[in-house]
C-alpha cells in the first residue's frame, strides 16, 4: 500500500510538482550554451533519416538526377475529368483534354494520317483574333515584328534569319509550311537544325497554351490578307467604305510623292 492511495490530494501535488521541476530543467536546456557532443535525441524518430533534396546529385540514378520524372504519358489521379454537362465542371474537363492530348488535331495540328492539317481544328471568333494579335506582340514580334515582315528589333540582330510571313511559300496551299498545323507546331516546339545540334527559334509551349497558339496562327494568318486582300475580302456592306478610304490613301500618298524622300533602309544583321 502506497502514500498515493491514502491521499490522492498529496499525489496530485506530488504529480504536479514533478512537473514542474521537469519542464523547468527541460527549459533550462534550451539556453543558448555551445556544445560540442551532438545533442541528444530522445525521440530521433527520422531526424537522421538518409534523404535527397530536390535539384540534388544523386549517386543512386543513372541519370544523376534525386528527382524522377513521371513516366511518359502520366496524368495525375483525379484529373481524367468529370465529363459533366454542369458548366463548373467545364474547366477540368478541359484539364483533362490538355493531358490526355488524345486528339491530334487540336493538340498537335496533325490530321489522323500524321500530315499536317491544312485549317486550324477550331472555329475564330474576334475575341480570338485580338488575343491572338495580343499574344503575337507578346512572343513573336519581337523577332518576326508586329507586321510579320521578320524585322523585328530583336530578328535583325538574332543569328539565324527571320522568315518574311508574306512569302509565298507561307501561303501557297502546294507548300507545307502554308499548313495551319504546321505553323501551329513552329509555334509551340520552335526549329531547330536538322541534326538537332541548333536552335534556331526557341519553342513558346511553355508560354502559349494550345488555344492561345491557334489563335496566334489566325492571327499570322490576318496578318498576310493584310498584304493579299482584295476588296472582294471585304464583306459586301462594308465594301463601299472601304474603297473610299483606299481612294484617300491612294490620293494622299499621289500627293506626298515629290516630295517624298527614301526612307532610310532598316539596319540589318550583326549589329551589337
Ligand atoms: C528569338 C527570335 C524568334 C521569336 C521570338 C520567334 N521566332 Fe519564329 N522564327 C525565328 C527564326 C530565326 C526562324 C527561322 C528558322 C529557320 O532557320 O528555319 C523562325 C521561323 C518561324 C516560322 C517558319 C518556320 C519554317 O519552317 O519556315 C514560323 C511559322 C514561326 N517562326 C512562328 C513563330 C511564332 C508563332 C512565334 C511566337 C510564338 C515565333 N515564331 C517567335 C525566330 C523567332
Amino acid at each position: 500500500m502506497t502514500m498515493t492511495h491514502n491521499n490522492p490530494q498529496l499525489a496530485k501535488l506530488t504529480l504536479l510538482g514533478v512537473g514542474l521541476a521537469l519542464g523547468l530543467a527541460t527549459l533550462a536546456g534550451c539556453r543558448g550554451e555551445r556544445e560540442d557532443a551532438p545533442p541528444r535525441q530522445f525521440f530521433p524518430d527520422l531526424d537522421d533519416a538518409p534523404k535527397w533534396k530536390p535539384q540534388d546529385h544523386s549517386e543512386f540514378f543513372a541519370d544523376g538526377r534525386t528527382m524522377r520524372l513521371p513516366p511518359t504519358g502520366t496524368v495525375p489521379f483525379g484529373t481524367q475529368g468529370f465529363r459533366s454537362e454542369e458548366p463548373w465542371a467545364k474547366k477540368f474537363d478541359k484539364q483533362a483534354d490538355d493531358l490526355l492530348k488524345a486528339d491530334p488535331a487540336f493538340y498537335q495540328g496533325k490530321a489522323a494520317d500524321g500530315t499536317y492539317l491544312a485549317k486550324a481544328p477550331i472555329a475564330f471568333t474576334k475575341e480570338d483574333l485580338l488575343r491572338g494579335q495580343e499574344r503575337f506582340n507578346i512572343y513573336c514580334a519581337a523577332c518576326h515584328n508586329y507586321n510579320g515582315d521578320g524585322q523585328g528589333t530583336v530578328g535583325v540582330m538574332w543569328s539565324y534569319p527571320v522568315p518574311n510571313f508574306h512569302d509565298d511559300i507561307y501561303v501557297d496551299p502546294k507548300n507545307e509550311k502554308s499548313r495551319d498545323g504546321y505553323l501551329f507546331h513552329i509555334a509551340r516546339d520552335g526549329v531547330w537544325s536538322p541534326d538537332g545540334a541548333q536552335n534556331k527559334m526557341p519553342a513558346y509551349a511553355h508560354a502559349i497554351g494550345y488555344d492561345d497558339a491557334w489563335r496566334i496562327i489566325a492571327y499570322i494568318r490576318v496578318l498576310q490578307s493584310t498584304r493579299r486582300g482584295t476588296l472582294e475580302d471585304v464583306p459586301a456592306d462594308k465594301r463601299d467604305e472601304m474603297k473610299k478610304l483606299m481612294d484617300q490613301k491612294a490620293a494622299a500618298s499621289a500627293a506626298a510623292a515629290p516630295a517624298a524622300t527614301p526612307a532610310p533602309a532598316p539596319a540589318t544583321g550583326g549589329a551589337k
